[in-house]
């Protein structure tokens, strides 16, 4: 089976094919970055009015370098949550459009869960496991026992992860994407220049939840002591000390998490697993598998979502044409003790 995934639910416009739920036949991302640049943030009304713009074309490519023409489509697969309303809308209402003139089977699908299925088109990997998924818009721990089973443990109770390193670095104006810049700068910092709290949400139902909100604020409090040079290297400083604090908040989460729940394998994907600091703590869990898969596959694609689109069709699984877009992420919380 051959299944068209499309993704727009932020800043890349993406499509791909792949067979089977494995063989990737093409992948092409198309991203805004250098659009929202200027704006030094994603723009929603400017993501959507281009996805408008770039989704034939790119969905064309995905096509001609899977070296397929569209007859030759089993499926159509889309990211219909969670992620920025407009611009799910157009992935969506073009992917309904193309399945409905095919007479093809169509699935909107969760961007979560088909992040979490990513590094299976690279490798076998058994489930259960701890899935930590670290983007811009999301932060998500979970506990993954089938492709589409999730119990999702904890979350951000504010802002993703992703979305305070963006916010820190536009307010110290760092440079853009914001988790690029800090991740170069904080190489040259001092991690213990400033000193900033882990927010202590620790207990019942907020046990492996995070807050990056506290953190945003605290480090923003720093600008007079950043603006009086109180130690050299202040943009390293900074950089350094904020990257090892959003770190260690979801680490400690992460490490809780697999204690309590007896995981021993982690799957890790989102743009902020491209961290070097994040990367490497997550690597060196002790007696922990982590798989993280290759950047292609940790930032959005259109991979994940055929890949993880393919098991729904596989099982006579398909969406109803009155599906529509939606922000949330769909939770299935589960208490550990
Ligand atoms: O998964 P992704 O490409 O898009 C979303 O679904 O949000 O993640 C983008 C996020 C941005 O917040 C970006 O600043 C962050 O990933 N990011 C990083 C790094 N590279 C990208 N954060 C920290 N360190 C990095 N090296
Ligand atoms: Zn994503």
């Amino acid at each position: 089976m051959k299944i068209l995934g499309i993704e727009t639910s932020c800043d890349e416009c993406a499509a791909s094919v792949v067979e089977d739920g494995k063989k990737v036949l093409s992948n092409v991302v198309a991203t805004q970055i250098e659009l929202h640049k200027p704006h030094n943030g994603v723009v929603p009304e400017i993501a959507s009015r281009l996805h408008t713009e770039w989704i034939i074309s790119v969905v064309r490519d995905s096509i001609d370098q899977a070296g397929l023409n569209l007859k030759d489509i089993d499926g159509v697969a889309v990211t219909s949550r969670p992620g920025l309303v407009g611009s799910l809308l157009v992935g969506l209402s073009f992917a309904k459009g193309l399945a409905l003139s095919l007479e093809k089977p169509f699935i909107g699908v969760d961007h979560i869960r088909a992040h979490l299925y990513a590094p299976y088109l690279e490798q076998t990997i058994e489930y259960p496991y701890l899935g930590v998924l670290v983007s811009g818009g999301h932060t998500v721990i979970s506990r993954v026992t089938e492709f589409d089973e999730m119990e999702v443990l904890g979350t951000t109770i504010d802002d993703a992860c992703g979305e305070a390193f963006d916010k820190v670095a536009k307010f110290y104006e760092l440079g853009y994407p914001g988790g690029v810049a800090i991740d170069r700068l904080a190489k040259e910092g001092d991690s213990s220049a400033f000193t900033f709290p882990d927010p202590s949400l620790h207990k019942g139902d907020h046990k492996y939840d995070v807050s990056y909100s506290g953190l945003k604020t605290a480090v923003v409090n720093q600008l007079d002591r950043f603006r009086n040079g109180a130690a050299e290297k202040s943009k390293e400083n900074i950089a350094a000390s904020f990257q090892k604090a959003a770190v260690d908040i979801l680490m400690r989460r992460v490490r809780r998490a697999l204690k309590d729940t007896g995981l021993t394998r982690v799957v890790a994907g989102g743009g902020v697993v491209a961290n070097s600091l994040l990367r490497k703590e997550l690597l060196e869990l002790k007696g922990i598998e982590t798989i993280i898969p290759s950047m292609l596959l940790c930032t959005d694609n259109g991979a994940m979502i055929a890949g993880i689109g393919y098991h729904y069709l596989k099982r006579g699984i398909t969406s109803d044409y009155s599906m529509t877009a939606s922000a949330r992420v769909q939770a299935f919380r589960k208490k550990y003790p």
